[in-house]
């Protein structure tokens, strides 16, 4: 049972919660994939998808989730509300709450932007991605697409490669495929690697050819050319040569090995667009796996809601 009121990371969320939410988030994705679009679980509930940050993915697949299940969606534009007037974070949370919503979905620049607003908020609150954080439903939707392509994660061999220091996504796939038993090999120059991340059972590899030898996944990550504050790399000519995958060396991976990008790709840097394009790669196939399991983790919630 998803027993907690929010969903903000996936540091404190046990096997049996991920295990909850990808067999629910599998159903779903079954139904969807037949045709499926109209389900009646948040009928007369209020999704409010509030982003201070750009997004395709993430806010298209909560709008479309909450839509499918026939709540009623609400979309903010950080830039066209009153928090582009000053108003702040807490008063937002509280006009949103006094307006009865249910559900509000936080995507923010600021690592722990989320926590602070579930604390103030009734609501139950989703993290879209705080700075460089968490962003737990990509995980979640990562490791749906893992478990249906190898029935369990288990065992699993997951090599992450790219601008680990700045994603929140790697942080989220960390703790959640740690906690359901797989191995996770982390590679990118070490400008990129955050420090403590081994201690947070990360393997962190000192070759490429290390980190994709026997990998079952092999999961590329944006180069965050946004967060960069100072050159961590000499060019991103330079970083794809050295660190971004092509199908060469892709081929150290085992052959049954999928690829993963949680998206936007920048093609040809962290992952060539023979490898993006592969018929291996599994990067579309997320996208629908982050419909499905946005709207499993909002079925969850909702029922904690109904009990507590
Ligand atoms: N993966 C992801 O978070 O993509 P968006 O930034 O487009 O939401």
């Amino acid at each position: 049972m998803l027993n907690r009121k929010d969903l903000l990371g996936l540091i404190d969320v046990s096997a049996d919660e991920i295990t909850e939410i990808l067999d629910l988030a599998e159903e779903f994705k079954n139904r969807i994939r037949k045709g499926e679009k109209k389900f009646t679980h948040l009928e007369s509930k209020t999704v409010t998808v509030l982003f201070y940050e750009n997004s395709t993915r993430t806010r298209t697949s909560f709008e479309q989730a909450a839509k499918y299940l026939g709540a009623t969606e609400i979309n903010i534009q950080a830039g066209t509300s009153s928090v582009a007037k000053g108003e702040t974070l807490v008063d937002t949370g509280k006009t949103l709450d006094a307006q009865r919503n249910d559900f509000i979905v936080i995507r923010h620049p600021m690592g722990g932007a989320p926590y602070l607003l579930a604390k103030t908020v009734k609501a139950s609150v989703l993290n879209g991605g705080d700075g460089i954080n968490e962003h737990p439903t990509q995980a979640l939707l990562d490791m749906l697409t893992m478990r249906e392509t190898f029935g369990s994660l288990k065992g699993l061999k997951v090599a992450i490669m790219g601008d680990i220091k700045h994603s929140r996504v790697a942080k989220s796939n960390l703790f959640g495929l740690k906690t359901m038993g797989a191995e996770v090999t982390m590679y990118a120059p070490q400008t990129l690697i955050p420090k403590g991340i081994e201690q947070l059972g990360a393997k962190v590899c000192r070759s490429r050819e290390e980190a994709l030898d026997g990998a079952d996944v092999v999961m590329g990550l944006r180069i965050q050319l946004e967060r960069q504050q100072a050159g961590n790399f000499p060019s991103l000519g330079e970083y794809a040569a050295n660190y971004g995958v092509d199908e060469k060396a892709l081929a150290l991976a085992k052959p049954h090995a999928i690829v993963l990008h949680p998206g936007p790709v920048n093609r040809g840097v962290e992952l060539t667009s023979g490898v993006i394009d592969h018929e291996r790669s599994r990067i579309e196939d997320q996208v629908l796996s982050g419909v499905a399991v946005r709207m499993a983790a909002l079925c969850l919630l909702n029922e904690r809601r109904a009990k507590a």
